[in-house]
């Protein structure tokens, strides 16, 4: 009798569990979506007890609706997307998240193309190194690219254009490649004193498998983002912040671009380039970054349309995983550990996310109807990947909108089974946060469905 009352008891509780768990699953499909390992929750939240790493404890929120007016009016034509809302959220984005760029392209803006091999890479590819002079000017911020395009094509290429961490010298060891000679974040092989010398060349190839994306059809470019701006607090002093700044009595409006803000438009600057470049297909430019730089990516890719294709590499909080959910990074911890990344209005938000005029999946909204691709890692927790997963989800109403499928599923997907039905792609890798070969291959099979005539 009394183990009868517990079994009905148990069927219960297992009823309740199976319809509240919107993962829950019968059978064979139990394991199918992907959920963080609770190891990985214990050790982490054991080792930093601020930060939230448990589902229970996400807040209960409600996500801004990307195709509501600030009015209250219901969006529901692609025109008023296109002609009132979009602007809406871009400004939104603008003026309480990364902030303002001062000036679009610099009227003297210059480009020095200093290298031209034509059989670099055993012939494999022609390089170029192009050096760009934000204003024209001697001695201002100059920022190296560095291009491989495969020799195999008779016609312009689509190509990656790629912030990259440690200098482009460190993304292959062609010993042709130009050693930056700029500030460097300390830590790593071959940088002494905050510079880089001959033993970082190569160091970061395992995140550009060059070869690999020139035997895909694609080209590459790269830029080492600290060309940009450095990535410390100076008050904003170096790069190209105090040379295009304007300042009110002396100081930074509180909508003033932050180093994203700068990066981003660094990456537009990239994009002048191409387009006066014959051997680039402009129209078939994918932007792409990781960690920090996927924050970049997806910044730059909503407000400059002409990058065909963005991706977003293990991005996070203020990227693309969704700020409401306060799981892993949140907002205060992001602008206190880097106060220099965002706009300062972004500051008030500090622990107040429900308050934000806007969150991430609207970032990803602004990118339709172009594909955009996002990933996680299933270490990699602090940059929440079900809040990476849901952004998307979340986005997916204003590709409908506009009559493509957006992400095309509603649950998470296993481990290393991308979803690449829609125009939103999205996929949670096994390992850590990097970027990996399987994460450039499943950009470039994205590339080819969607880059194709
Ligand atoms: C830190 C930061 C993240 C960022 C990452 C990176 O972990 O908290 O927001 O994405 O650095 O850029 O490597």
């Amino acid at each position: 009798m009394f183990s009868r009352k517990l079994l009905v008891m148990y069927l219960f509780v297992l009823a309740i569990f199976c319809f509240t768990n919107d993962n829950y699953a019968f059978g064979n499909e139990a394991n199918k979506n992907w959920k963080a390992s609770p190891d990985l929750v214990e050790k982490l939240t054991k080792g930093r007890s601020e930060t939230n790493y448990s589902e229970q404890r996400v807040p209960k929120y409600t996500l801004p609706n990307p195709l509501v007016l600030t009015d209250g009016a219901k969006v529901t034509d692609a025109q008023t997307w296109r002609t009132k809302r979009r602007p809406e959220i871009l400004e939104l984005f603008r003026k309480y998240v990364y902030g303002r760029a001062p000036i679009a392209r610099p009227e003297n803006m210059s480009f020095e193309v200093f290298d031209l091999e034509k059989k670099a890479l055993d012939g494999l590819a022609t390089r170029k190194q192009v050096t760009v002079n934000f204003t024209g000017k001697k001695d201002e911020p100059t920022m190296d690219i560095l291009i491989y395009l495969p020799n195999a094509s008779a016609k312009p290429v689509p190509v990656f254009v790629v912030l990259n961490f440690g200098g482009n010298h460190t993304i292959h060891s062609d010993p042709a490649i130009k050693l930056s000679e700029r500030w460097m974040r300390s830590g790593g092989e071959g940088v002494v004193k905050n510079r880089a010398d001959e033993k970082s060349r190569g160091r970061s190839s395992s995140r550009f498998n060059v070869e690999e994306i020139l035997k895909r059809g694609y080209g590459l470019a790269t830029i080492y983002y600290g060309d940009i701006d450095p990535d410390f607090h100076d008050g904003f002093k170096n790069g190209v912040h105090p040379v295009f700044d304007k300042l009110i009595d002396g100081k930074r409006a509180p909508d003033a671009w932050g180093s994203i803000g700068a990066w981003a438009w660094g990456l537009s600057r990239a994009m002048d380039y191409f387009e006066s470049d014959d051997n680039i297909d402009n129209k078939r430019v994918a932007v792409l970054g990781h960690s920090r730089l996927g924050k970049t990516a997806l910044w730059a890719g909503a407000r400059d349309e002409r990058f065909a294709f963005v991706i977003s590499n293990n991005s996070g909080c203020g990227g693309a995983a969704l700020s409401r959910r306060a799981y892993g990074e949140t907002v205060g911890r992001i602008n206190t550990s880097f106060p220099h990344w965002f706009c300062e209005n972004f500051k008030q938000y500090n622990g107040k996310e429900d308050e934000l005029p806007v969150d991430q999946h609207m970032l990803i909204a602004l990118m339709a109807p172009r594909p955009v691709y996002v990933t996680s890692a299933d270490g990699d927790l602090w940059a929440d990947p079900r809040g990476e997963f849901l952004a998307c989800r979340y986005a997916s109403g204003v590709y409908r909108l506009l009559g493509l499928k957006g992400l095309g599923v509603r649950e998470m997907p296993g481990l290393d089974q991308p979803v690449q039905k829609g125009t939103i792609g999205y996929h949670v890798r096994s390992g850590g946060h990097n970027l990996t070969e399987y994460d450039w291959q499943r950009f470039m099979d994205f590339a080819d469905v969607h880059f194709s005539d």
